[in-house]
C-alpha cells in the first residue's frame, strides 16, 4: 500500500488532483491518498468551491499560508510542510503543475529524502522571467519521477539529462477532468444568468504578471480587447490580481465603457459552461490552452511565448504575443471565418491519464 501526499495550492491544481485523487481511493488496496492544501489560494471563489465542484474530499492538512511576495510565500509553505512530511511519512509526495506550491513542496521533500512525483513535467517556455518557468525547471531537477502530458516534455527534459526511466509520458490530467465534468457543466446556469443563450461571444481570462502588472503593456491589451468588444461581447471573469491593477491603473470607466463585461471569477463547473460555448477565447492562462484545444474552441494566447507548443501543432491554439494590432487582426480573422477548426486532440489527452498515473507510481 503506497501512502501518497497529494499537494494542492492554487486554483489550476484542483481540476489535476482531482481524478488522481479519486482514482487512488477506487484503487484502495494500493493507495492511501492524502490532500495536503497549502492555502495559497483562499478566496471560496479561488479554491473551496473548486472542492465541491470536482468532488474533492477536505484536505487532511490545510497550512493556510495565504498571500505574500514569491520568497516569503515559498518559505511559508516550506516550513508549514516540513512537519507533515516528517509526522507521515510518505511513500510519495504527488506535486502537479508550477505553482510556488509545487516548488516548495518538491524541495522540502528533497531534503529529507522522501520520493517526489511531479505531474505536467517537462513542459518549457524558456522565458526565465515567468515565476513558473523557474517552478517547472527547479521541481523537475529534484523530482524522482517525471509524469508528461506531451512527448515534447520527454524531450525538453531528456535535453535537460534527466534519465529515461525517470520520465513516464502518461496523458493530460487536466482533461481527465474536462471530459468527466463536461456533461454536468451542461446544468450550469452560467450562460444562462448572463443572458449568452444562442448567442455569440468570446470569453477573456488575464492574470499574469507580465500581461497586468505593467501599465503600458495592460493598456495596449485593453485598446486590443475594446475593438473586438464592438464586434462580440467579451466575457471577462476577473483573477483578484487583475482586478485589482485595474483599480490602480485607473482602467475602470474605460472598461465600463465598452463591451468588455467583468464579473468575478467563476467556478470549475460554471466556468467550463461558460467557455464551452464561446465563438472565441482570449487568454494568457495555461490550462485553457489545453482546455480549448480538447473542445476544438479557437484560442488566441496573449503571450509571447508556450509551455504548451502542442497546442499550437494539433490544437486551436494561436501564439499573437501582446501587440494590439495582432491580437485584432487574429480576432477578426476568427470571427470573420466559418471554417470549422479542424483540431486534432494531442495523444493521451483521453480522459484516462490518471490511472497511467497510478500505475506508473506502483511500478516505481
Ligand atoms: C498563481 C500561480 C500561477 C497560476 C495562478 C492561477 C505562482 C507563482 N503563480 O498566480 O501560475 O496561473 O495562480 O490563479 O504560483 N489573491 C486573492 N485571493 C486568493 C489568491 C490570491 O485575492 O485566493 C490575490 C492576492 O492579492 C495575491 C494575488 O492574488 O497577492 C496573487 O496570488 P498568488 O498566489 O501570489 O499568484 P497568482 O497570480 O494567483
Amino acid at each position: 500500500m503506497l501512502k501518497i501526499l497529494n499537494i494542492v495550492g492554487a486554483r489550476p491544481n484542483f481540476m489535476k488532483i482531482a481524478p488522481i485523487v479519486r482514482e487512488m481511493r477506487r484503487r484502495e488496496g494500493e493507495f492511501l491518498p492524502l490532500i495536503v492544501h497549502t492555502g495559497q489560494h483562499y478566496d471560496e471563489a479561488m479554491s473551496d468551491s473548486f472542492f465541491v465542484d470536482l468532488g474533492i474530499p477536505a484536505p487532511d492538512f490545510h497550512l493556510e499560508v495565504g498571500s505574500a511576495s514569491h520568497a516569503v510565500q515559498t518559505a511559508r509553505i516550506m516550513t508549514a510542510f516540513e512537519p507533515v512530511v516528517l509526522q507521515e511519512k510518505p511513500d510519495w509526495v504527488l506535486v502537479v503543475g508550477d505553482v510556488n506550491s509545487t516548488i516548495a513542496c518538491a524541495l522540502v521533500c528533497a531534503k529529507l529524502g522522501v520520493k517526489v512525483a511531479h505531474v505536467e513535467a517537462g513542459l518549457r517556455s524558456r522565458d526565465r522571467t515567468m515565476p513558473e518557468e523557474i517552478n517547472r525547471i527547479l521541481t523537475d531537477a529534484i523530482s524522482d519521477l517525471l509524469l508528461t502530458t506531451s512527448q515534447d516534455a520527454d524531450e525538453n527534459l531528456k535535453q535537460e539529462g534527466v534519465a529515461d526511466d525517470k520520465i513516464k509520458f502518461v496523458g493530460n490530467v487536466m482533461i481527465d477532468s474536462l471530459f468527466y465534468n463536461l456533461e454536468k457543466s451542461r446544468s450550469s446556469k452560467a450562460r444562462e444568468n448572463l443572458d449568452l443563450v444562442g448567442k455569440d461571444y468570446a470569453v477573456l481570462t488575464l492574470h499574469r504578471p507580465s500581461n497586468v502588472d505593467e501599465k503600458e503593456v495592460f493598456s495596449g491589451l485593453l485598446d486590443a480587447l475594446v475593438e473586438i468588444g464592438e464586434k462580440i461581447p467579451v466575457i471577462f471573469p476577473v483573477h483578484p490580481r487583475t482586478k485589482a491593477n485595474i483599480a490602480k491603473f485607473g482602467f475602470a470607466e474605460r472598461v465600463a465603457q465598452s463591451n468588455i463585461r467583468l464579473i468575478e471569477p467563476l467556478g470549475y463547473l460554471d466556468f467550463m459552461n461558460l467557455y464551452s460555448g464561446a465563438r472565441l477565447v482570449l487568454t494568457d492562462s495555461g490550462g485553457l490552452q489545453e482546455e480549448t484545444t480538447a473542445l476544438g474552441i479557437p484560442c488566441l494566447t496573449l503571450r509571447e511565448n508556450t509551455e504548451r507548443p502542442i497546442t499550437i501543432e494539433l490544437g486551436t491554439n494561436q501564439l499573437v504575443g501582446t501587440n494590439p494590432e495582432k491580437i485584432k487582426q487574429a480576432a477578426f480573422s476568427i470571427l470573420e471565418s466559418s471554417e470549422q477548426t479542424g483540431a486534432k486532440i494531442p495523444p493521451l489527452w483521453d480522459g484516462h491519464a490518471a490511472g497511467r498515473i497510478c500505475s506508473a507510481l506502483c511500478a516505481q
